[in-house]
């Protein structure tokens, strides 16, 4: 996720870009930049890491202008650094872009656009629109039908804003798939990625849909669709406060977070595999099939919920590679010299690329001979620039200090790797092929998942919220999903939780079982279905309170369980980036009913740099 904004109107510009890119750091904070168009033509400042460094630039260099655009990066193709950071530019200089999303075609059209002399100067896909735009001008076409052409020739996902030196005061802006929000002000008009940096100056908004693009001046906004219709959109009056709208209006993070997971998936999946040739590409990981045959075992090393992904990549990783996959907490593998060699793949799997035990556990691998790769939600942590290949997670910042996007894309991740693995291998196409299209469809059945479920979700939290202690099963890959269902719900709710493989349970806590104990169970529909069924009727035989989540449609469990929560089929690997997401709600919901602080839960930290 980047953040974006644009202004047109008669305010000094810098102040409010600068004030708007603040509201929208918890969108990315690698990089900023802003742009201002002025008698000077189009000046661009840009600074490396956190908004405030671009401000310090500014401060010795002051811009002035009123029209203008800013940008903050959370990098996804090109390293985080000042060079690739937004906004950029085309050959000429004065063909502005700012985007957040990912161009997939961006490769291809680069290539085009270099054989025709463009020299290129990032390595973001953003700036081939810049100079796509330039192409079309250079053959006579005006800034706006140059747009509107260059529009149609992307794929992928964007929030672009496009401004042109040479025709000061018109910008526009353009959305397929990541949020474009307008403000119409008087005299004035500010485009955002969200609604928080337009509330200090309109409360009157257009939320633009996808394939809609803007063409914006001080007086006027025109919305036109993809085909170049104009579109009539009454304004929404929107009356949140500021801090409501960070939250885009979600009540906490970690709800707008659990949320965002359908967003988050397609974006840790795009551009990475093509249906079309089976294959699976990953800017930051290359092994050759030569290299994967030198590789014997796979250790996984993470904490906390990425330790809880490493159990499912276990389960992904065996089944892909047929090698040996060990997954061990960071804290437990550093000190127990682990047996290792030039043979072994070390995964880290770490959301913030900071936990000091699991990149202790790398550095006992590295220093054994292992070849490091990395999963990890933040570009250039340390994590990753311990490893020879990473493989982020395009989840975005994630702020609610409980992880839910960041490990349904860690479990997007391993499903990748182990399709990666398969092609690595020369294993069946047509089998690649089918187990991408399964993934693709993820993000939609999540939206389904969450529309169909939430309201019930939050009912069953108040019918179990004075429950003392909470019990969750899982067999297989749904396991670690019941180890981190009672994660969530401890971490957040405060209330004891515990996790355990649904088959274990007869060999002790079965003892906890009674009317009291709440059982939250995954039954979907694998080859241990009946297994799982007759460790629930164990649960019912003891007056258990059975809440299971299982396939949409499952009757039998309907009449068997006190409470059911049905969510969609998909293949068994994929199966967890659904399950889980139930737990993550009844523990939101359980959270906030206690009064617990959910984004920032008592004795915790976000990222646990210290042993
Ligand atoms: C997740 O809900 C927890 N807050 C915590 O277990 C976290 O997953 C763990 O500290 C690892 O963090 P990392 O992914 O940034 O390495």
């Amino acid at each position: 996720m980047c953040g974006i904004i644009g202004y047109v109107g008669t305010r000094d510009v810098v102040p409010v870009l600068i004030g708007g890119l603040r509201k929208l750091e918890y969108r990315g904070y690698d990089s900023a930049g802003v742009a201002v168009v002025n008698g000077n033509g189009v000046e661009v400042v840009r600074a490396e890491g956190k908004l405030a460094n671009l401000e310090a630039k500014l401060a010795d260099k002051p811009l002035h202008g009123t029209f203008g655009m800013g940008h903050t990066r959370w990098a996804t193709h090109g390293k985080p650094n000042e060079n690739n950071a937004h906004p950029h530019r085309d050959c000429t200089g004065t063909v502005v872009v700012i985007h957040n999303g990912i161009i997939e075609n961006f490769l291809p059209l680069k290539h085009q656009l270099q054989k025709t002399g463009h020299e290129f100067k990032t390595e973001t896909d953003t700036e081939v629109v810049a100079h796509l735009i330039e192409e079309k001008m250079k053959s006579g076409m005006k800034f706006e039908p140059a747009v509107k052409k260059t529009l149609k020739e992307l794929e992928g996902h964007y929030a672009l804003v496009m401004i042109n030196a040479n025709e000061p005061g018109t910008i526009i802006a353009a959305k397929q798939g990541p949020p474009l929000v307008v403000g119409l002000g008087e005299g004035e008009n500010i485009i955002a990625s969200d609604v928080a940096p337009l509330l200090a100056y309109t409360r009157n908004i257009i939320y633009l849909e996808d394939g809609e693009y803007i063409i914006a001046n001080d007086k006027k906004v025109d919305v036109f669709t993809a085909d170049d219709k104009p579109v009539h959109r009454e304004p929404k009056k929107i009356l949140w406060d500021a801090v409501m709208a960070e939250k885009e209006g979600y009540r906490h993070y970690m709800l707008k977070e659990i949320h965002e997971q359908s967003r988050a998936v397609r974006d840790t999946f795009n551009g990475r595999m093509f249906e079309e040739s089976a294959e699976i590409f990953f800017n930051d990981l290359q092994f050759t099939p030569k290299e994967w045959a030198k590789i014997r075992k796979i250790h996984i090393v993470a904490c906390g919920t990425s330790w809880h992904a490493g159990l499912v990549g276990k389960f992904l990783l065996e089944e892909a590679s047929r090698l040996p996959v060990e997954v061990d907490y960071g804290s437990e593998y550093r000190y127990r010299n682990p047996i290792v060699d030039d043979g072994t793949l070390l995964i880290g799997v770490t959301q913030s690329g900071e936990t000091a035990d699991t990149i202790a556990g790398m550095q006992e691998a590295k220093a054994k001979g292992a070849k490091l790769v990395t999963i990890c939600n933040v570009i250039g942590a340390a994590a990753t620039r311990m490893s020879e290949g990473v493989i982020y997670t395009n989840a975005g910042p994630e702020i609610g200090v409980a992880s839910t996007k960041a490990f349904t894309t860690q479990l997007t991740a391993f499903y990748l790797l182990s399709l990666y693995i398969k092609q690595l291998r020369g294993l069946d196409k047509d089998d690649i092929r089918y187990a991408m299209h399964e993934l693709s469809v993820i993000p939609h059945k999540i939206e389904t998942l969450l529309k169909k479920q939430e309201k019930h979700i939050e009912q069953l939290a108040h019918k179990y919220q004075r429950a003392q202690d909470f019990l969750f099963l899982g067999r297989g890959v749904h396991y670690p999903i019941a180890l981190e269902g009672a994660l969530k719900l401890k971490e957040i709710s405060y209330i004891h939780a515990e996790g355990y493989p649904a088959g274990e349970m007869k060999h002790g806590p079965i003892a906890l079982i009674d009317e009291n104990l709440p059982v939250v169970a995954i039954a979907t529909h694998t080859p241990v279905y009946d297994k799982v069924v007759s460790n629930l009727q164990e649960v019912k035989a003891r007056d258990g309170k059975l809440i299971v989540i299982c396939d949409e449609g499952d009757e039998e469990m309907k009449k068997f369980a006190d409470d059911v929560i049905e969510i969609p089929w998909t293949v068994e690997p994929l199966q967890p980036i659904l399950s889980v997401i139930p737990t993550q709600l009844l523990a939101y919901y359980i959270a906030l009913r206690r009064g617990a602080d959910v984004d920032q839960p008592r004795n915790l930290a976000k990222s646990v740099t210290v042993e």
